[in-house]
């Protein structure tokens, strides 16, 4: 065990956990918790940024931490808790707010996506949400942060508004974290277009797999996925040319922990209904007992408010300590 490494990642409540968030996130929180300290949140905070139905939010934090449990996340090993329940996230967010530039934020790009054309009528949360995400990991002063290479640019922003902090009040506070990015699978693309990343705000069932699908609905979606009537191709040149055939062949790499050239060797020359069913067996093996397990969980709920519960306790005990050095810092009294 590594103890200067501290981890820190967050996942929104907002919906079904997807294949993405697993292949992306969850499954690399499970190898790291072997290996160093780690503090996994379930991030409300960040889900308001968009209206959230008060009884839906609720139900969707339990089931996000369900998720956490159901994939291998151990709350005696790791601290899981929900963002909301410590008030350093918010009092430290605000503190970012007046070190990060106008500038920095307009750099964003997930923010203009999210608020579309219409940036106008966006939240100013949405807007602010990366200094609140340099909150989360600095709180605790993390080291490394695994996530899915959607979230690189705010780690970036992070890493800035650290640097930042500690060049304006001449005091080494804040390491500078390090991202920690899946090589093989960095980003699961929609199953329907390649071009785009499995997300939750689809509106399209078709194009992921949800953590919870049942067999059938996982050999539905995958028959469905989009690929085209030729071969296979033998290698990966010809391969990157059809972003739907090499995210099949990623995600199926990934399950199996086998590398895309051997991959490409089982199934070059053959067509995609071969892959298909390949990949629907694995994706039945490995994704169907987390759907089962999330459902089990969720059945008991006191259960799931517990973990969160024992979690914050020991979230804040850290948050408070660090708290307290920023805000002498900074010259609060
Ligand atoms: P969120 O909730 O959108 O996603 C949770 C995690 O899943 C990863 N992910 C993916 N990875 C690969 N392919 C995909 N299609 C895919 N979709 C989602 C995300 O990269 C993420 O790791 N802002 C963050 C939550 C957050 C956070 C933090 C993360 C808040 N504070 C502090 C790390 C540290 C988010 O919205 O993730």
């Amino acid at each position: 065990m590594d103890k200067n490494k501290l981890v820190f990642s967050g996942v929104q409540p907002t919906g079904n956990l997807h294949l993405g968030n697993y292949l992306g996130a969850l499954k690399n929180f499970v190898t790291l918790q072997k290996q160093t300290k780690c503090i996994y949140c379930v991030v409300d905070l960040h889900a308001i940024t968009v209206f959230q139905d008060p009884n839906e939010l609720k139900n969707n934090i339990l089931e996000t931490t369900a998720g956490f449990l159901a994939t291998g996340l151990d709350s005696k090993k790791s601290i899981i808790f929900n963002q909301s329940s410590v008030s350093g996230h918010a009092e430290l967010a605000w503190i970012f707010n007046c070190i990060a530039r106008v500038g920095w934020l307009n750099r964003m790009t997930q923010f203009k996506d999210k608020a579309g054309k219409d940036k106008e009528k966006a939240s100013v949360g949405l807007y602010i949400y990366p200094n609140l995400m340099a909150a989360d990991i600095l709180l605790y002063k993390a080291t490394h942060v695994p996530v899915g290479a959607d979230q690189k640019q705010h780690l970036e922003l992070c890493r800035d508004i650290a640097q930042k902090f500690n060049t304006d009040f001449k005091k080494n506070i804040f390491p500078i974290p390090e991202p920690l990015i899946q090589k093989n699978i960095s980003r699961v693309m929609s199953l329907r277009d390649g071009t785009k990343k499995m997300s939750k705000s689809d509106e399209s069932g078709y194009s992921r797999i949800d953590l919870k699908d049942s067999a059938d609905d996982i050999i539905k979606k995958i028959k469905k996925a989009k690929s085209d009537s030729s071969f296979i191709p033998d290698n990966l040149k010809d391969l990157e040319k059809k972003p739907e055939a090499l995210n099949l062949i990623s995600i199926y790499s990934d399950l199996l922990e086998i590398s895309l050239e051997q991959v490409i060797n089982e199934v070059k020359g053959k067509d995609y209904s071969y892959l298909k069913n390949k990949l629907s067996e694995v994706l039945i093996e490995i994704i169907c007992p987390i759907g089962k397990e999330i459902k089990n969980l969720l059945e008991d709920k006191n259960y799931l408010e517990k973990v969160l519960k024992e979690g914050t306790e020991k979230a804040r005990i850290l948050a408070v300590d660090n708290l307290k050095e920023v805000r002498n810092v900074v010259g609060f009294i």
